[in-house]
């Protein structure tokens, strides 16, 4: 399969996309073509596989503004794409900043951000956690203390716990790292003092009336 973006390289996302070129590219190749660019919503899907005779599409900003573009039945309300992905979020222990920069997309995406979206988004842009959010998407205190992370084990997405628990792993690291070190120096010295005290030995063979293979202190040898 080949992905084509009918853009140019020197277009913008604000350029519209040039799906007129694109049947040329799809009836020269015997293989399956998707489309990308400015698929914007359901209906377009079915509108660029006639008008291009692609067999997919690719769907970027559009999916990330409001993903239930993908739904035939038409987009679900933004209130509740919002405070589902919100709920999402917290189930599946998503970093807080990520949901929060997707929750400012699809604000923006639905241009809405100056209407009735605008003390929101001004709440979204001061929150500091996952916490903070469902206060602003009025998802329910008690069902984030409930469900957060309940995907992973009840990792907390609560900043400060996330630092404080990066703080001690750190440490716990740090402290290994020290052990580590500290044993490797044991040894050494440990192999060092083997070391003299088996350079101070020789093992004398027939000389001087010796008894071979006799140890001998180095310093009464001569
Ligand atoms: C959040 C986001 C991330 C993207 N990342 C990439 C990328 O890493 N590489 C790339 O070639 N295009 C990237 N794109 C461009 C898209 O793949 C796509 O070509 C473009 O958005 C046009 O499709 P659309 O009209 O459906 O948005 C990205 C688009 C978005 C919205």
């Amino acid at each position: 399969m080949l992905t084509v973006h009918t853009r140019l390289r020197e277009e913008r996302p604000r350029d519209p996309a040039h799906w007129d070129r694109l049947a040329p590219v799809v009836s020269a190749l015997s293989i399956p073509v998707c489309m990308n660019g400015d698929v914007m919503k359901y209906e377009d899907i079915e509108k660029c596989k006639e008008e291009t005779g692609c067999s997919s599409v690719m769907i970027a900003r559009a999916a990330q503004w409001n993903p239930s573009v993908f739904r035939s039945e038409g987009f679900l309300p933004m209130e509740t794409v919002m405070s589902d992905y919100l709920k999402t979020s917290v189930v599946y222990d998503y970093h807080f900043k990520n949901t929060k920069y997707v929750l400012a997309q699809m604000m923006e995406g639905a241009q809405r951000t100056k209407g009735p979206y605008q003390d929101q988004y001004q709440s979204l842009s001061r929150s500091k956690s996952h916490l903070d959010m469902c206060k602003v998407f009025d998802v329910n205190t008690s069902w984030y203390e409930e469900r957060k992370g309940e995907t992973l084990g009840g990792l907390l997405q609560d900043t400060k716990l996330i630092k404080k628990k990066r703080k001690a792993e750190h440490q716990e690291a740090k402290l290994a790292k020290e052990a580590k070190i500290s044993l490797e120096m044991e040894m050494a010295a440990g192999e060092k003092v083997a070391c003299e005290k088996e350079a101070g030995e020789v093992i004398v063979g027939d000389c001087d009336g010796a008894v071979p293979n006799e140890k001998r202190d180095v310093k009464y040898s001569t």
